[in-house]
């Protein structure tokens, strides 16, 4: 008998993921805030959080928030998944954090440690030794060099580049297409080519 997986969430990232757990799960259904009717055919509950599958993963795009929620979950003793696409390249020596996915085509090389309830999204590139705080996303085609570190909750959107050996704090956006060679404080948006800090976001 194949594990059953609820997926908390029901907007556009929880679609990305259920497309990746289909590959490793008999049965899914989605738990949602609000009451929805079905998604593609799978049943999506609300109200009390269900208690009858094998694992969980929260697929909702705010970082802060799928991150808490993760941690909630795990403490109340619930199993998190980890979801891998299996058109992914995840190196046998790397390390992914519980409540973490990896979709379609992403590649993460030997040595890299992801954390818990972390994105990697499609086509992402995380190279060797580099390590994601828990709850970090990094969008469609974003790419971190060697070694680069990246903190907790911080989103490296769509198409951003950055260089090895660069540190990003914790709680930062890079945005869309920017080339990082300095490294980013905590809590600013950056953005640019080559990067700058945008604005503070606290
Ligand atoms: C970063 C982002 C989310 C915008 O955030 P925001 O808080 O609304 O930012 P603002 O619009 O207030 O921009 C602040 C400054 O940064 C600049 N900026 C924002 N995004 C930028 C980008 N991608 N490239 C260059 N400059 C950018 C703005 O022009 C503005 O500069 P100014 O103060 O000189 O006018 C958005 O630009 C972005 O990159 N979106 C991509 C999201 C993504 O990856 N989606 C995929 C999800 S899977």
């Amino acid at each position: 008998m194949g594990k059953s997986l609820l997926i908390i969430g029901a907007g556009g990232h929880a679609r990305s993921v259920l497309e990746s757990a289909t590959f490793s799960y008999e049965k899914i259904s989605f738990f949602a805030s609000d009451p929805k009717s079905k998604i593609d055919g799978y049943e999506v509950f609300s109200g009390e959080l269900p208690q009858n599958f094998d694992e969980f993963i929260v697929a909702i795009g705010d970082n802060k928030t799928r991150l808490k929620l993760t941690r909630e979950y795990i403490a109340k003793g619930l199993r998190a998944a980890i979801i891998i696409h299996p058109s992914a390249i995840v190196s046998d020596r790397a390390k992914i954090g519980l409540g973490s996915v990896v979709l379609a085509g992403a590649i993460i090389n030997a040595f890299a440690e992801i954390g818990a309830a972390c994105i990697i999204n499609t086509g992402a590139i995380v190279e060797h030794d580099c390590r994601i705080g828990d709850g970090a996303h990094l969008s469609p085609g974003a790419a971190l060099g060697g070694t680069a570190i990246v903190g907790e909750a911080s989103w490296i959107c769509i198409g951003a580049n950055v260089a090895n050996n660069i540190t990003i704090g914790w709680g930062a956006i890079v945005a869309a297409g920017a080339a990082v060679v300095r490294d980013v404080p905590s809590d600013v948006l950056a953005a640019g080519v080559p990067a700058t800090v945008k604005k503070e976001l606290k």
